[in-house]
């Protein structure tokens, strides 16, 4: 082999270690499995050992030193980490506003905020026992991360010891882990690692398996939060904050108090307009509600709090060509296109994609294939194309076709009525969509198995394989075939087999998440599962047979929208859907998910809220009577336990009274829960 197509190969290797370290790490979306991984990172062992003279300046151990072939023990938080709602502009500060005030019952007027940057790093969870550094944990998925308590003991800023003389039993500190711009120019300067950004470079060296790498990047740490604790610190999350810095805990130089988003706001403009003096990279600043009383009743809503909003910095922007348009098929048969363009360095990260999210915006933007475009990037969202910059001695090429047929499986493409998005209308039939729901199947959010990843699924479906969740389930019976696969062995296909069987205890609500179904997110699922009260109900419930009773019982689960409630029925209503979810129910071990709540002497009872209240929202009124364990319904029958009413109930109150329904008002209710 030639010296430069060794070399060039050698790079090209390296172009995509860095491609997919940016997906796992950063972007927490990697699109290939771990062995896939490893067999790049052998590759490139491979290439450089028998070429050590020609490749002697790549260092295998600092630019890739198996990092993420790297098996971290994982650990579950003890309280999750969540992560921030954004704010873009002026008008979602006024919303974020809005909703916090309605929540607490419009009774706060004048509510202040914590400020301070916002890094572009990695979480941390750090936890003190006693006063002492016991583990420091990746975010992960914010329930579960990964133990880097070996590495981070390098990171000088982060102490062993807090100084205090009474130090909580246990603490968790949040915080981030970055380098510096400085830092990061001198590291990629030094040594043979190319990372992209600072917060790549962060990444990298933070779950690197060998702590000694890490103690050579120069890695750093500020506190932005707290998880568990079980001592009182202080009412306010500011002055929370400044009791850590004297424990030693570094915390931001520029966290300070705002009384208004107005304020907020001008603080926003300034940091922005002098950001480049921070010496680190931030996108943006993060707004707490600083009442920690507030904060507690404010609570979270999916993974983010309602007591926070991530206000960002404007995007990056960059010009560069379309390629090609391609349409992608999605699980429920959305076509969505994406041009593909001339790769681009757009704010330090390579742009090859854009999101043109529909075809009515293709249309309303008339973007053509070949067309020179503006794109704009913001933070880790996917770049989109702001405009076309139109070159009038330039032939364009004609206008792009919105497809009348699925570019996958031909058959006719649909548009629900008050819908923009186009559906193909092939269900089942359609090996696009059947291939992304066995994707999302064993995806990160779905039964998140290890070592089958889009690829491996692509495979196996198009090679007939697997046509069925309960085929992933089952993939042992394809031993003989699947090691005889490309890139496949008995030791990669036992390790999956491994991955599959750790993976079949799950919930229910994980399993009809996992399904994909339209409208049946993480959220609707739960809300769905958690109304059976057992499995053999939920089978018998899923009947045929029982389908409108099936149907009243879902509409009444307060939450859950009609779309949801239809297209869960639907899809069980299809034979081949209902035969496969007992198939699954049978090969997994499926159980009811526990949920965490007091047990009290409303427990399981069905309330109703109606009116408006004056101490609180009806939101809050109904969190706090399901964390004691009640079941909030949306409308009135015989078995509703019981009604509370505010202002203006409505029909609801006199139906309840007709039906013998114990009612309270909102004061009743109020003294009524205090004794609970
Ligand atoms: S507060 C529930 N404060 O941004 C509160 N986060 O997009 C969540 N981040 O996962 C964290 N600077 O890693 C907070 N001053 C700051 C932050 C900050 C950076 C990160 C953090 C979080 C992510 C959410």
């Amino acid at each position: 082999m030639d010296t430069k197509k060794i070399i060039k190969d050698a790079n090209s290797i390296l172009e995509q270690i860095e491609y997919h370290n940016n997906l796992y790490y950063n972007l927490d979306a990697p699109k290939i499995s771990d062995a896939e991984y490893d067999k790049l990172l052998s590759n490139l062992k491979n290439l450089v050992s028998e070429n050590s003279v020609i490749l002697k300046n790549i260092d295998l151990i600092n630019k890739v030193g198996g990092v993420a072939s790297a098996q971290f023990t994982k650990f579950t938080h003890p309280s999750r980490m969540l992560s921030l709602d954004n704010a873009m502009n002026f008008e979602d500060l006024e919303n974020f506003e809005k909703k916090v005030k309605n929540f607490l019952g419009n009774k706060h007027s004048n509510l202040e905020y914590s400020i301070e940057p916002k890094i572009d790093g990695l979480s941390l969870n750090l936890i003190y026992e006693k006063g002492e550094l016991k583990e420091g944990v990746t975010r992960g998925s914010g329930e579960v991360g990964e133990v880097v308590t070996e590495n981070i003991s390098t990171i000088k800023e982060i102490p062993k010891k807090l100084k205090i003389k009474n130090p909580p039993d246990m603490i968790e500190i949040r915080g981030e882990v970055f380098i510096t711009r400085d830092d990061f120019y001198i590291l990629n300067k030094d040594s043979d690692t190319k990372f992209a950004n600072p917060r790549n470079a962060a990444a990298g060296s933070l779950r690197q398996l060998d702590s000694s790498v890490t103690k050579t990047r120069p890695l750093k740490f500020l506190a932005h939060g707290f998880g568990l604790y079980n001592q009182n610190i202080s009412k306010t999350y500011y002055n929370t904050m400044l009791e850590f810095s004297s424990w030693g805990i570094p915390i931001s130089p520029k966290l300070q108090i705002a009384k208004s988003i107005k304020e907020m706001s001008i603080i926003h403009d300034e940091i922005f307009k002098n950001r480049n003096d921070i010496p680190y990279d931030i996108d943006g600043l993060v707004y707490k509600i600083d009442d920690l009383e507030l904060q507690k009743r404010l609570s979270f809503v999916g993974k983010s709090p309602r007591w926070a909003i991530a206000h960002k910095f404007a995007a990056e922007t960059a010009v560069t060509e379309i390629e090609k348009i391609d349409i992608q098929v999605g699980r429920t048969g959305a076509l969505t296109p994406v041009a593909r363009l001339k790769t681009i360095n757009v704010g330090g990260v390579l742009v090859s994609n854009a999101t043109l999210h529909n075809f009515d915006e293709i249309a309303k933007k008339d973007i053509r294939e070949g067309d020179k475009v503006l794109i704009e990037r913001a933070g880790d969202v996917i770049p989109y194309i702001i405009e076309v910059i139109i070159n009038k001695d330039k032939k364009r090429k004609s206008h792009f076709k919105a497809p009348i047929n699925c570019p996958v499986c031909n058959a006719d493409v649909i548009k629900e009525k008050g819908e923009v998005v186009l559906r193909c209308s092939g269900d089942l039939d359609c090996n696009a969509q059947k291939s992304e729901r066995l994707k999302h199947f064993v995806s990160r959010t779905g039964l998140d198995i290890d070592g089958l990843g889009e690829k491996q699924i692509e495979l196996f479906h198009q090679t007939g394989l697997i046509k069925s969740f309960s085929d992933i389930i089952r993939i042992e019976e394809k031993k003989d075939k699947i090691v005889k696969l490309e890139g496949w062995g008995e030791l990669s296909f036992s390790n999956m087999v491994k991955s599959i069987n750790s993976k079949k205890n799950i919930f229910l609500s994980k399993l009809l998440y996992s399904l994909g179904i339209r409208h049946v997110g993480e959220k609707n699922a739960k809300l769905i599962a958690r109304n059976f009260k057992s499995l053999k109900i939920f089978i018998e419930s899923i009947a045929v047979s029982e389908k409108y009773l099936l149907i009243d019982k879902l509409n009444n689960i307060d939450g859950l929208g009609p779309k949801a409630v239809n297209s869960f029925v639907n899809y069980i209503s299809i034979k081949v859907n209902y035969n496969e979810i007992l198939e699954l129910l049978n090969i997994c071990d499926v159980s009811l998910e526990i949920i965490k709540v007091q047990v009290t002497k409303i427990s399981n009872k069905s309330l109703l809220f109606t009116g408006s209240f004056q101490s609180m929202s009806r939101a809050e009124a109904k969190a706090i009577a399901e964390r004691m364990g009640a079941k909030v319904v949306s409308s009135i029958t015989k078995s509703t336990d019981m009604l509370i009413y505010g202002d203006k109930p409505g029909s609801k109150l006199n139906k309840a009274i007709e039906l013998g329904v114990q009612v309270f008002t909102e004061t009743e209710w109020l003294e009524f829960t205090k004794e609970l």
